[in-house]
């Protein structure tokens, strides 16, 4: 019997609200200022394969593409109607991307097939179970050697910070973000070189941007 998908939390809490997605993002966040910094951490070379996993409109999906367009990158999200977005973009922006519908934590990809996954704004989503089968099949995705990039909300970086994020605590699973967890997260997964590598204050809270490496 085919299995029905999997639950999920849509980009903005509720289907509706998905189209308004890029613009509240322009709007709320410094989109391009940390999206532009993760794309600098992950040190890409000409030969890399990319997942952007939960890739929402593809907005760093196609920053990655035009920044570095040897490599080969695709973009997976678990929502259909994110993605008939994403295409759109991806159309306009003339660039070669492979967009597939999936769930971050049953990755439908072989063993040891990327290069680096870098995921934005998704942990958050995610109940605990799910964080740790998403960095497990993060790493199980992964080349020996190969690198994780995450951002997403983090521990508070001031009293400001902390008092958004005991707002953003009323939504659960969020928690583990901001007591901190993610980083023994990763290392439960398998991973090392675990690095908190910056950190931005946000009208939603502390936004930290990780990586972390594959043994290999
Ligand atoms: C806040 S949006 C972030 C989108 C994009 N990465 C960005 O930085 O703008 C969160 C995205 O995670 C996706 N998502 C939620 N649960 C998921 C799952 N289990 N697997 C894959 N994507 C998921 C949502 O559909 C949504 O597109």
């Amino acid at each position: 019997m085919p299995q029905p998908p999997p639950k999920f939390i849509p980009a903005l809490g509720f289907k509706f609200l998905t189209p308004l997605y890029d613009l509240v993002m322009r709007l709320t966040i410094r989109e391009l200022t940390f999206k532009r910094r993760l794309i600098e951490q992950m040190r890409l070379e000409k030969s890399h394969r990319v997942l952007d996993s939960g890739c929402g409109t593809a907005t760093l999906t196609i920053l990655i593409k035009k920044t570095y367009p040897e490599v080969e990158i695709i973009g997976l999200d678990i929502d259909p109607k994110i993605l008939d977005i994403a295409r759109l973009k991806v159309k306009k922006a003339g660039v070669d991307i492979k967009l597939d519908q999936g769930s971050a934590f049953e990755l439908p990809y072989p063993d040891n097939f990327f290069d680096r996954v870098v995921s934005s704004l998704v942990i958050h989503h995610l109940t605990h179970e799910n964080k740790a089968r998403t960095f497990r099949e993060v790493f199980r995705v992964l080349k020996p050697g190969g690198e994780m990039h995450i951002a997403d909300f983090g521990k508070p970086q001031n009293v400001l910070m902390y008092l958004i994020s005991r707002f953003l605590g009323l939504f659960e699973d969020t928690l583990d973000n901001i007591k901190g967890l993610l980083p023994e997260m990763f290392r439960e997964a398998g991973f090392e070189e675990v690095e908190e590598t910056t950190r931005y204050a946000t009208v939603f809270g502390t936004l930290s941007l990780y990586r972390a490496r594959k043994p290999g």
